[in-house]
This record gives structure tokens, C-alpha cells and sequence, in this order.
């Protein structure tokens, strides 16, 4: 990724901010997405407070890049889910790795009685600092903690303990939407790090993009060269059949492995909402060991 901020954390800010102005049939509530917005698709998601209008530009959004919306939105409900779940159990930390525009820290129930640690490119989080300054009342983000970090060039472990990061602490790590930017190395590398630096029992939620894609065998369509052209290349990718032998050698047991098409079949469908998300994306869990 270049030394600006991220594109595509905009463009998932986007499909929260649409969802949450649904209303009724939306699967999950993110009033601070349309914050983090810049102007044009700030005024696309105040437009789409109007049903309706929110309604055409979802469904023309899915017609010119199918997959990338309905994908972002199931798999945020499911990573909700498991977060809380986690929380639930025990978890004393969030770490959100690659945050972006992500708001869990300051939207789940009973989030703020743990530390949440907010990891990014050094880029995209200056942008996100001052959003949530002025967005969120001091007392509602002091359990939240920025840790700048490009994975590509900087160890995790040191960026995370400068930060005030507790090692061995249960531990819920989010990973959403970042593996697929990164290389090989960066996330071998990361991987080690977090099975160091946490609890067993432990669990890391990550998502990542089917490697048959990046190999030419799976066609995505059109939004892997648009975010190409955005300067954020797809440059990794697991193949699910290996994605459990891979992380058993790093220390972490796979738990769940769904597409998004399965978690919008969980989430979506039941509201009676059709919405093609990919195969190709998938969700992830695993417990450190
Ligand atoms: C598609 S966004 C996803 C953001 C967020 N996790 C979400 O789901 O809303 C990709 C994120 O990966 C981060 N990222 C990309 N390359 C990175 C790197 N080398 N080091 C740290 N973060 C990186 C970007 O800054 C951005 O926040």
C-alpha cells in the first residue's frame, strides 16, 4: 500500500454506512461509518437514509461490482458475533489489526470494559484519529488505543508493547480485510507474533481472499483490478483446503472457515434479503494454542 490513506477502508466504511441507513432490515447498527466518510460518498450515504434511494444505489453497486457490498456486510455481522462471543468468554483484549474505519470499539455492548488496541498502517490511522476525535466523547474512547504499525516493514509484537499492549492476556484479534494487501512474509511473520504474544485459548478472526483468485482459476470479477487501479492490489490469498494445515504450523487450530455467501445465508437471507456475496472472500477462526 502506498503511504496514503486507505482507499478501500473508505469503500467498507461505505457499505456499513449503507446498511445502517436500511433501517428495519439491516443486520447490524454502525452510526459512526457515514463519519469517516469523505464528501462524495458521504452525501451517497446520507441519500441513502431515504429507503428507497439506499435500496437503488445498493443494488446498482452490486451490478457493477458483484460480491464486494453483501460480502462486507455479512461477514461484519459474523465477525460482530464472534467478537462478542469472545468478549463473553473471557477475551481482556480486542486487538483490530488493520483497523481501518472499523467502529466495533466504540459501537459493541460491554466493549469499553476491555482494552482495545486499534493497529494500522501509520497512513490510514492519522485519518481515523482525527474522524474519532471529534466524533466520539473522550470518556466513551479512553479504554481505545492506536498503534501504528505497517506490517509490510515493522514488527507487530514491538509496535503493540510500545503501546501499552499486555502480553499473555486472553485475547480476541480482528484481521478483517488486511491479508490480502499484505505478502507472504508479513503474514507469517504476523502470525508468529500473535501466537507469542497471547494467551492459549486465544482467538484471531481473520478474512482472506481465496488464493485460486490471484491465480487466475477463480473469476472475481471486476473489483479486484478496481482496487488495483486504487493502488491496493490483491497480493495474497490463502487456499482454504491448506488454510488449517498453515496456521496448525504458526500454533493456531482453525475453528470456522465460511465464505461470505454462507454468512450472508445466516444473516441475510432470513430478512428475506437475496444479495449475492462472493465465495471467493472468506471468514476465519482459530484459537491460539
Ligand atoms: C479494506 S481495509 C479494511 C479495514 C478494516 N479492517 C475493516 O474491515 O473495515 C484494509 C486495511 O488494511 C490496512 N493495511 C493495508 N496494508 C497494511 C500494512 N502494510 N500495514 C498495516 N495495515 C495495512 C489499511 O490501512 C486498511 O485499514
Amino acid at each position: 500500500m502506498q503511504n496514503k490513506a486507505s482507499r478501500t477502508a473508505q469503500q467498507v466504511a461505505l457499505f456499513r454506512a449503507l446498511e445502517t441507513a436500511r433501517g428495519h432490515d439491516r443486520v447490524f447498527d454502525d452510526p459512526l461509518a457515514v463519519r469517516f466518510l469523505g464528501g462524495g460518498y458521504r452525501l451517497l450515504a446520507r441519500a441513502a437514509k431515504v429507503r428507497p434511494v439506499g435500496l437503488r444505489l445498493s443494488r446498482f453497486i452490486d451490478t457493477r461490482w458483484p460480491g464486494p457490498r453483501p460480502s462486507a456486510v455479512a461477514r461484519t455481522r459474523l465477525i460482530d458475533d464472534l467478537v462478542l462471543e469472545s468478549l463473553g468468554g473471557g477475551a481482556r483484549q480486542v486487538l483490530l489489526l488493520g483497523a481501518g474505519y472499523d467502529s466495533r470499539a466504540y459501537r459493541l455492548p460491554g466493549i469499553e470494559r476491555v482494552a482495545v488496541f486499534e493497529a494500522d498502517h501509520p497512513a490510514t490511522q492519522a485519518v481515523k484519529r482525527r474522524l474519532i476525535r471529534g466524533a466520539v466523547r473522550p470518556e466513551r474512547r479512553r479504554h481505545v488505543h492506536f498503534v501504528p504499525v505497517d506490517l509490510l516493514v515493522e514488527d507487530l509484537g514491538e509496535a503493540l508493547q510500545r503501546n501499552g499492549f499486555a502480553a499473555l492476556e486472553p485475547t480476541v484479534v480482528v484481521w478483517e480485510g488486511v491479508t490480502n494487501y499484505l505478502t507472504e512474509p508479513a503474514v507469517d511473520q504476523t502470525l508468529r507474533r500473535l501466537a507469542d504474544l497471547t494467551a492459549t485459548g486465544s482467538r484471531l478472526i481473520l478474512t482472506y481472499v481465496d488464493r485460486r483468485v490471484l491465480d487466475g482459476v477463480i473469476d472475481a470479477g471486476p473489483w479486484p483490478e478496481a482496487v488495483k487501479r486504487q493502488g491496493e492490489p490483491w497480493t495474497f490469498g490463502f487456499e482454504p483446503a491448506r488454510l488449517g494445515g498453515y496456521l496448525a504450523e504458526r500454533g493456531l487450530r482453525l475453528e470456522l472457515d465460511m465464505s461470505t455467501r454462507d454468512a450472508a445465508d445466516r444473516y441475510l437471507e432470513p430478512l428475506g434479503r437475496h444479495e449475492q456475496a462472493a465465495t471467493f472472500y472468506r471468514v476465519a477462526a482459530a484459537e491460539i494454542q
